[in-house]
């Protein structure tokens, strides 16, 4: 039977990958910090086992991952905190930075020692770094960081026989963005995108993004002269 650890796995997009694949006959090891919501996974499915950590701390990676061995390690735990007026918070960039940067290098450094060759490692990015959207100075920082890291280990890793995949979600409708209060185009429900997931990582995609139309759209405005991404983008700007 295969395994698929995944972090995030207590709601949203990570708790529809762990239904997904332990409804497939995986093996899943779900990842949190809400003991009651991956007791109700475990519920769900007898395939599925919790465990309990924070992804920001580096000890406890190392102690709740050190027995774990798997096919497949989704890290799609992040969170989003947006910055008001351009007033930088210091402590909200560091949460950001620590959740979506740190926290999957935290993992993969707890894990590297046994990964085998053949499998796949899947860090869950997003499309909110292909332009410099105001307001998103911090996630779409730790969005990049976390996109340049994995597409850098990825030429290391190959050679062991270990894959790297980066996921880039436009909206998807989860409770990190149900509390957002602006328009959200392109916006997709969770099996849509634990479809999209799916499909890519069983293709063996290197890079997996969807919805594709709202994709097209970014990487057409992600081609404008910079002047003009400038001019577009300043209209978002709250007064
Ligand atoms: N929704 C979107 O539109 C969208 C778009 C692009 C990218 N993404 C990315 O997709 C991923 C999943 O997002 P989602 O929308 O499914 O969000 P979500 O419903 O808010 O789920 C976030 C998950 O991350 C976990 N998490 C957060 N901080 C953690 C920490 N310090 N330690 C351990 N676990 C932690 C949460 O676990 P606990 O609640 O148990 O702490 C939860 O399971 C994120 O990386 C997000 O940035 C989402």
């Amino acid at each position: 039977m295969k395994t698929v650890l995944i972090t995030g796995a207590s709601s949203g997009i990570g708790e529809g990958l762990a239904k997904s694949w332990a409804d497939d006959g995986w093996q899943v090891i779900a990842c949190g910090r809400d003991r009651q919501r991956l007791d109700a996974l475990e519920q769900y499915h007898g395939r599925i086992s919790g465990r309990v950590f924070d992804i920001t701390d580096a000890n406890a990676c190392q102690q709740a991952l050190a027995d774990c061995a798997a096919d497949l390690v989704i890290l799609c735990a992040g969170t989003c905190e947006y910055m008001d007026q351009g007033v930088i918070d210091a402590a909200s960039v560091e949460r950001v930075m620590a959740t979506n940067f740190m926290g999957p290098v935290n993992c993969l450094a707890a894990l590297q020692s046994r990964l085998t060759p053949g499998c796949r490692v899947v860090l869950v990015s997003s499309m909110a770094h292909w332009l410099h959207f105001p307001r998103a100075e911090a996630y779409g920082a730790s969005k990049a960081a976390v996109t340049w890291f994995a597409r850098c280990l990825r030429l290391e890793w190959e050679r062991k026989g270990i894959a790297v995949t980066v996921v880039f979600p436009g909206f998807v409708d989860t409770p990190l963005t149900q509390k957002n209060d602006f328009a959200m185009p392109g916006l997709v429900s969770v099996e849509e995108a634990v479809r999209a997931i799916r499909r890519g990582v069983a293709k063996g995609k290197a890079e997996i993004a969807f919805p594709q139309g709202f994709g097209l759209v970014l990487r057409a405005l992600g081609a404008l002269p910079a002047f003009a991404q400038r001019a577009l983008l300043r209209r978002m700007v709250r007064p």
